[in-house]
């Protein structure tokens, strides 16, 4: 027995035998626990309130963000975060999730769940939040669901007046060096207790950027980031001795891996990069392995038996909003997959500017969707839709209960397509200030009201789309909306 975390801090590597990081289901029937993790007040306006935050218009001029919260409350944020973690996400909603057959979540993160690397001075946010996670990753694991690891709101911001960008500001500071180089050590942490840490074991893919900007002329790097994303999670991986890296370096059993592993600690450990094997990773690498360390300590200690526990363990799958999310000449993630990569398109029609403002528009554009055809073009598959909702832009009127039952129908048939779908949200708050938001937002609401069928994989209509489907012409393009 060994304590892992300290022999990490120290460059030596003592591993532990945990079960096999989970792979992706045949076909994903999702939630997004958002608002766990991550706030977006809108999701739970009273609760909000009552902890002290604030709502406004302009998301930049109150007390409206995570960051802003923690700002206005340095005393105690971690207190109130940690009673809103334990409250808005535990045992019931795993049960709840089990019941209604979901087998995967999406998780959105901050980046500031990985607590160093918060610079205190000037950025401000909860902490705690780790040890949560691998609460809820533990729940999720007993109950047979598998989750993604979503990094939704990245170091400096990455979207422009966002809640869930963690801090809402016009001026978003993601797209540098620095703040790439940040979110890199963020995903090679997240890749070593993915698979370390048993509680983690349940995670398969770790979501690079969530929504980044859509015109790519002012995402400078991003390009760059996408590919050393993917080099870092390979890089973790065969450190651990899983996978190849740039196939030079395999995953080798026995004395071999114990061999490595022993190696390029040791060779990070005196702060030498002249054994490492990773390139311009390296260095993300070598600033990454105590902090990896440090979270570990916060988890608490592991039992650990045998270094060879990780050999066969599948390599997590690097995940990108396919390339249609962006316009100007947008980077393609499929150019720099090395190891199972996957895809993920989000769709919102209220946000307008996809169809016209009416059920008929709403459906026939659905109904005659191209993104998947589009995807395997542009070789971004296997693809799931990783955020979608009943909402719409047109009158309540129109909005009747029979609509939303087709529209959920039909959503789920386009959307299911590839991989899968993942539905935003898990649920709504149910209060006076939220009144009826939780219809359509909601995916445990929208069951107990009949609009989705108990069993995900099943459909009220199974036809829904049959008198939509234009079948006399090439289907229209509806790429980088959404
Ligand atoms: C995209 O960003 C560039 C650089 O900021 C800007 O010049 C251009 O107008 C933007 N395009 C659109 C459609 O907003
Ligand atoms: C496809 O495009 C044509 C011509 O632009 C338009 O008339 C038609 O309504 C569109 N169909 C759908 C399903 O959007
Ligand atoms: C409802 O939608 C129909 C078209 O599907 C439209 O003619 C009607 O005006 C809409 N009603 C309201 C109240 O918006
Ligand atoms: C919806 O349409 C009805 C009837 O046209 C109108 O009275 C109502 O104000 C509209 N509601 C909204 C939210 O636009
Ligand atoms: C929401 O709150 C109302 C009023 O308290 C209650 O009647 C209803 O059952 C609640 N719904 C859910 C899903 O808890
Ligand atoms: C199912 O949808 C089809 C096509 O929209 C429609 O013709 C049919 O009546 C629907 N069936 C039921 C049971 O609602
Ligand atoms: C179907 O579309 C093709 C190409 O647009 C056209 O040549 C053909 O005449 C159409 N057929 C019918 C029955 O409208």
């Amino acid at each position: 027995m060994c304590s892992l975390s300290l022999l990490l801090a120290a460059g030596f590597w003592c591993l532990s035998t945990v079960a096999a990081t989970a792979t992706r289901p045949d076909k994903i029937y999702g939630v997004n626990l958002g608002s766990w993790l991550l706030i977006e007040n809108w999701m739970l306006p009273a609760e909000w309130e009552r902890m002290g935050g604030e709502r406004c218009d302009d998301c930049s001029t109150c007390i409206s963000s995570e960051f802003e919260f923690a700002k206005a409350y340095p005393d105690t944020v971690d207190e109130m975060f940690e009673e809103h973690w334990n409250t808005w996400f535990n045992q019931n909603d795993v049960d709840e999730l089990v019941s209604l057959g979901i087998n995967t979540v999406r998780i959105p993160l901050g980046y500031w769940i990985v607590e160093s690397l918060v610079n205190r001075d000037l950025e401000f946010f909860p902490r705690g939040g780790i040890n949560q996670l691998a609460r809820g990753l533990k729940q999720l694991k007993e109950a047979g669901i598998v989750a993604i690891l979503d990094h939704h709101a990245l170091p400096g911001a990455a979207a422009i007046n966002q809640l869930f960008a963690g801090q809402c500001t016009n001026s978003p500071q993601f797209y540098h060096r620095f703040n790439y180089n940040r979110a890199l050590i963020w995903a090679a942490v997240m890749t070593g207790l993915s698979h370390l840490h048993p509680d983690f074991s349940t995670v398969f893919s770790i979501h690079a950027i969530n929504e980044p900007i859509m015109n790519a002329s002012r995402t400078p790097g991003h390009g760059d980031y996408q590919r050393k994303f993917v080099k870092t999670v390979r890089a973790m991986e065969s450190l651990l001795g899983i996978g190849t890296f740039d196939g030079t370096y395999k995953a080798k059993r026995g004395e071999d891996l114990l061999y490595i592993s022993v190696d390029v600690g040791l060779a990070f450990s005196s702060s030498t990069k002249e054994n490492c094997p990773f390139g311009d990773v390296c260095d993300v690498i070598i600033e990454a392995l105590p902090i990896l360390g440090e979270v570990l300590d916060q988890l608490g200690s592991l039992e650990l038996s045998s270094v060879f526990g990780l050999v066969g363990q599948p390599p997590l799958e690097t995940n990108f909003m396919d390339v249609t999310w962006q316009y100007n000449n947008p980077p393609n993630a499929a150019d720099i997959a090395m190891g199972p990569q996957s895809y993920d398109n989000h769709l919102y029609y209220n946000f307008g500017g996809v169809a016209d403002p009416n059920p008929k528009a709403y459906l026939t554009h659905l109904c005659n969707l191209d993104r998947v055809e589009n995807a395997v073009k542009n070789r971004n598959v296997p693809l799931w839709f990783g955020e979608w909702s009943l909402a719409t832009n047109f009158n309540e009127t129109n909005t009747t209960d029979a609509f939303l039952r087709d529209w959920a129908d039909a959503q789920k048939l386009q959307y299911g397509k590839d991989a899968g779908w993942i539905f935003w949200n898990f649920k709504i708050e149910n209060s006076t200030l939220a009144g009826e938001t939780a219809r359509q937002w909601s995916y445990t609401e929208g069951v107990r009201r009949g609009y989705f069928t108990r069993d995900p994989a099943a459909y009220h209509n199974a036809s829904v789309c049959e008198q939509y489907i234009i079948r006399n012409s090439t289907t229209n393009s509806t790429s980088s909306s959404a």
